[in-house]
């Protein structure tokens, strides 16, 4: 098992090529109910051919709307044979101790959900002469996709004295948008408002500003805290 992590900028610079001989799983987050438009850049260099493909997002606990039927036209696209697919949930990326959204997700049900997910793949995978054979998965979600790919331009990150300006968060910023020679600087063109870097901080030094992403966070902890449970399809 070969596993590539795409969170970094330059991980997201080599394109991934993939035979028939393979299986490949993609995990993605949701955005507004969509893949990121980053990670649709990235996907869209993938270089598969005939490749057996499985397709997973993890949302909020909020919606993944039209996120996995695009998830799956992109790696079709792209050559693969998109075979299964699933929703998981993952602790929101605005969630904080204050206001938690799908904490401890995904737990150890999602967890047992998702090796069961497993053992059903291998079951058609194995049920199949060749790869040809394999059903084409159909997964829940509309056309035109809709929602909004376009992200918050947004100066929303509070860095208090307790930041010893050890770099960590620089180091998993997902865009490069945190200076690594001064952490309260952030590039808000850049930042996609993932909040990684105020989860990672060892001090507790980062926070949210009030304003758009701090009220989204309200929202979602008022409007969305009744248990999702996972989804897959095969
Ligand atoms: C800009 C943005 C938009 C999001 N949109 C959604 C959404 O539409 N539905 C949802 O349930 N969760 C949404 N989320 C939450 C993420 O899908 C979720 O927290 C995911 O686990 C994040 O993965 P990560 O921790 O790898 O970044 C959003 C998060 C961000 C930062």
């Amino acid at each position: 098992m070969e596993v590539v992590d795409v969170t970094s900028p330059a991980a997201r610079n080599k394109a991934l090529v993939t035979t028939a001989d393979d299986l490949l799983v993609l995990g993605v987050p949701v955005y507004m109910g969509r893949v990121p438009a980053l990670l649709g850049e990235w996907l869209n260099t993938i270089q598969a051919s005939n490749t057996p493909a499985v397709c997973v997002v993890v949302y909020g606990n909020r919606a993944y709307e039209n996120a996995l039927l695009e998830l799956k036209d992109v790696v079709a696209k792209r050559g693969c044979i998109p075979i299964a697919g699933a929703a998981y949930i993952g602790e929101h990326s605005f969630s904080d101790s204050g206001m938690l959204t799908a904490q401890g997700r995904p737990d150890e049900e999602d967890k047992n959900h998702a090796a069961e997910f497993g053992r059903k793949i291998r079951e058609k995978m194995n049920s199949a002469a060749s790869i040809f054979q394999l059903s084409v998965v159909d997964v829940p979600g509309t056309y035109p996709y809709g929602g909004i790919t376009e992200l918050w331009d947004v100066d929303f990150i509070e860095v208090d004295e307790q930041c010893s300006q050890c770099g960590h968060c620089a180091e998993v910023c997902p865009m490069g948008a945190v200076d690594s020679n001064n952490s309260a600087v952030v590039d808000h063109g850049k930042c996609i408002t993932c909040c990684a870097c105020i989860k990672a901080c060892p001090q507790g030094a980062r926070m949210m500003k009030p304003g758009p992403v701090k009220d989204a966070q309200a929202r979602l902890f008022n409007l969305y805290n009744e248990p999702k449970q996972p989804e897959c399809f095969i």
